[in-house]
């Protein structure tokens, strides 16, 4: 004979008992123990089962033995069944957490004033469009900053969620091209100015404005190129349709450890152009020459009034400055060059003269990612997938929550960020 363990333990579904008024001999218990080890077990206190016992018809009979412990067990399982059927429907009657809500951050301009909060939105909020999409991240633009800080009169309706971009995945579509599961990307087309956009852990979008996630790229990773890296790709393949190849002659890239900057540089050089960064943050030289500036000027050099025409030396520009930069870049355009703006950093002005247009032939290429057809972003997402090294994205990422975005956002147009700022939505 043997004494067995009276401890409750929780394995499979063969029920055993073992207690001392419960001996059993050792040819039983083995033969008990075989079998409930084969299959799914569960063991407990038997003085508990005796007096579980009396809800069992016929409990006395044959009381004790191995046929006795399974048929009162075998009762009191389906009695168990019932009792957390029953617990399962009431848990799920508790007031809980509503799923139709969702963190995000709101801009609202009303009597009280132009304000940015990170709130809790009802998903009945949403905007109208033919396709839900669990927004992954967005990232923190420039154009982000200017609306969430009320600096620039981005937000054209309130309130407005900012973001103008977004990646995640579709939950609910009624567009034919997407399905619940797809993994979608989204820049511009006026989401975060006048539709909702991607600072928020849902969104409701037009599926038109939607294009897959590009196989190369994680979601992480397509952000952390963002509009200002898709914008930077449309400046490359400006220069390209105008001319410009990597013997044409040196590139200049202003704002360089910016965002549009920093991914217009590392492509540049990943395609054989010669770059010349041009930063107003000497500390970032390094930074710019790692991802393949070959000489770096400081922004001093640009920003003063321009003259007409200045000693040529550029084959092509990436400017993101505009204002007195975006003039000295023209005056000192090679003869037939070709200058891409894209930005107003330092401020939306353009004093500038006709001389450089009319005595050299340059070409001042305007770039906008917003309203940018739909085949020319595919080109540019899948040129990036070729022509941007993924290991330089980790160098241009810094990645903050969507309970970070406010002050970030303040950060950024003191020209303190830099790169690209991957805004994790869930993470609040
Ligand atoms: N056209 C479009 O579709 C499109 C799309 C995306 C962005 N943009 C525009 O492009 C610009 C850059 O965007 P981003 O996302 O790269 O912004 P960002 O990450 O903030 O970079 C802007 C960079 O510009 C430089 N800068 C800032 N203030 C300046 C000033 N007062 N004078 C000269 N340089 C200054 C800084 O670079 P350094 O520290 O290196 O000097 C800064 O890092 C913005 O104006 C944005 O609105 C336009």
């Amino acid at each position: 004979m043997r004494e067995i363990d009276d401890g409750i333990g929780i394995g499979n579904s063969n029920l055993f008992v073992r207690s001392p008024d419960n001996l059993l001999s050792d040819e039983t218990y083995q033969s008990e123990l075989s079998e409930a080890t084969s299959g799914p077990k569960l063991s407990y206190r038997a003085d508990l089962l005796a007096s579980w016992a009396s809800v069992v018809p016929d409990a006395e009979k044959g009381r004790g033995t191995p046929a006795w412990h399974r048929r009162v067990l075998v009762r009191l399982q389906g009695f168990m069944t019932i009792c957390s059927s029953t617990l399962q429907i009431a848990l799920l009657a508790i007031p809980g957490e509503d799923s139709s809500m969702f963190k995000g951050v709101l801009i609202e301009n009303d009597d009280a004033g132009y304000r940015a909060n990170l709130v809790n939105i009802d998903e009945a909020q949403l905007p109208e469009g033919d396709v839900s999409v669990k927004v992954a991240y967005t990232g923190l633009n420039y154009k982000d900053a200017l609306a969430i800080t009320g600096r620039g009169k981005i937000a054209r309706q309130f309130p407005m969620v900012p973001g103008v971009d977004l990646v995640g995945i579709v939950q609910e579509s009624l567009h034919p091209a997407y399905k619940p599961g797809d993994r979608v990307l989204l820049n511009g087309w006026g989401v975060g100015e006048r539709h909702w956009g991607g600072m928020a852990q849902k969104a409701r979008l037009k599926g038109d404005w939607l294009v897959p996630l590009p196989a190369q790229f994680s979601p992480k990773q397509a952000m952390a190129i963002g509009t200002a890296g898709y914008t930077a790709m449309l400046c490359v393949l400006a220069l390209e349709k105008h001319g410009v190849a990597p013997d044409s002659g040196e590139i200049v890239v202003t704002g360089a450890a910016g965002g549009v900057g920093s991914v217009a540089t590392a492509v540049l050089s990943k395609l054989g152009y010669s770059v010349v960064a041009v930063t107003g943050r000497p500390k970032e030289a390094e930074y710019v020459r790692a991802l393949g500036a070959g000489e770096v000027l400081d922004r001093s050099e640009f920003d003063g009034p321009s003259r007409p025409l200045a000693k040529a030396r550029w084959a092509g520009a990436i400017d993101v400055v505009g204002s007195h930069t975006l003039a000295n870049i023209c005056a000192t355009t090679n003869y037939r060059g070709v200058v891409t703006a894209c930005g107003m950093a330092g401020g939306m002005e353009f004093p500038a003269s006709v001389a450089p247009f009319i005595l050299r032939g340059i070409t001042l290429v305007g770039i906008d990612s917003v309203m940018c057809p739909r085949s020319e972003r595919l080109i540019a997402w899948e040129r990036l997938g070729s022509d941007l090294d993924p290991t330089k994205l980790g160098l241009i990422t810094s990645s903050i929550g969507l309970n970070e975005v406010i002050p970030t956002a303040e950060r950024m147009l003191a020209g303190e960020i830099r790169g690209r700022v991957i805004v994790d939505v869930n993470e609040v």
